[in-house]
């Protein structure tokens, strides 16, 4: 068998941005302020230097009712989040130090009801 090249990235992080019409029953990262989001979780990887990880905005990932999401390779780690400070403890916690954050993670049987993290703005 062929080794797999090495990543391009050390870090590869889709964030979902996928917006559905309004009223649509699974609801949409998009509709619930997924752009924003991902433009300031663009602008503080930037800012942080951190070239090694790429941020990239993705369409939908079919964890719709549990949005804003995003996904992190190569470790296949799901978060959702809500709030700039969510996606500045993301930023320090796994980019930056390979933590996990414990209270934004998505397990994969996750439910909506699981992914309301408090407000922190
Ligand atoms: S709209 Fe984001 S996962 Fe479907």
């Amino acid at each position: 068998m062929i080794a797999d090249p090495k990543p391009y990235y050390r870090i590869h992080l889709f964030a979902c941005t996928n917006r559905r019409p309004e009223g649509h029953p699974r609801g949409s990262c998009g509709a619930r302020g997924a752009e924003g989001l991902r433009d300031y979780l663009k602008a503080r990887a930037k800012e942080l230097g951190l070239k090694d990880v790429r941020v990239n905005s993705a369409g939908c990932l079919d964890r719709c009712e549990l949005g804003p999401v995003m996904v992190i390779y190569p470790e296949g780690v799901w978060y959702a989040y809500r709030t700039h400070a969510d996606l500045d403890e993301i930023l320090d916690v796994h980019l930056i130090k390979g933590g996990r954050v414990a209270r934004l993670l998505l397990q994969p049987d996750a439910q909506p009801a699981d992914a309301q993290p408090a407000d922190a703005s």
